[in-house]
């Protein structure tokens, strides 16, 4: 039998959202929100798949998704899946994303991938709009740039999408693999 599989996403602005929507319409399974997630019956599902955004090199709502998912079956999700601003060609940060957020158990057993997004400050929250202005401002500030700082000066200046359907082919080669 095919496994039951469940896609719960936490999205901000959309993008984790649209890859939810993506995956779920590929793995032919449900895509939730978080916010919903009371809705449904965890322990019906296999396996189940969690994707957030990237926060300020954090993973957010990861711990407080350990925690919910606890009261129902193990501690972690099957699959993390991760949208952030940053290209796939930045393999330190994506790295330091993984080192920084993830237990010794979950980078070891929690098969986890990053999907390049955007930004977009249209649908952006105030909280995040005042974050994002801050580091605008620190980054305009500084002395001795270099040439990250630059980049990254100019790529946040205003809303993108590198967002891409190729971008969830991993995980659907993992899945159809993980029989
Ligand atoms: C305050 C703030 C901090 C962010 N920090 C990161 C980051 O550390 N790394 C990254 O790649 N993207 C970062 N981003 C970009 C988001 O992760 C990206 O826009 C994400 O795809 C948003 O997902 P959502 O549309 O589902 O909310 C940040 C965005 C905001 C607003």
């Amino acid at each position: 039998m095919k496994p039951k599989i469940l896609i719960i996403y936490k999205s901000s602005t959309g993008f984790t959202q649209k890859y939810a929507v993506l995956l779920a319409k590929r793995l032919n399974c449900t895509a939730v929100d978080l916010k919903h997630i009371k809705s449904v019956s965890l322990s019906d599902f296999d396996t189940i798949i969690f994707g957030t955004r990237a926060h300020a090199n954090s993973i957010d709502g990861l711990k407080k998704f350990r925690k919910t998912l606890h009261r129902y079956r193990g501690t972690r999700p099957d699959i993390l899946f991760v949208t952030g601003a940053a290209s796939d060609a930045e393999k330190e940060a994506i790295d330091r994303l993984w080192k920084n957020n993830l237990t010794i158990d979950e980078l070891a057993h929690l098969p986890h991938f990053y999907l390049p997004a955007g930004l977009c400050y249209e649908k952006m929250s105030f909280t995040d709009k005042i974050m994002m202005k801050g580091l605008a401002a620190m980054l305009k500030s500084k002395k001795d740039k270099t040439k990250k700082d630059f980049e990254l000066e100019k790529r946040i200046s205003s809303s993108f999408d590198i967002s891409s359907e190729k971008y969830i082919e991993p995980i659907i080669t993992y899945i159809s693999q993980d029989k």
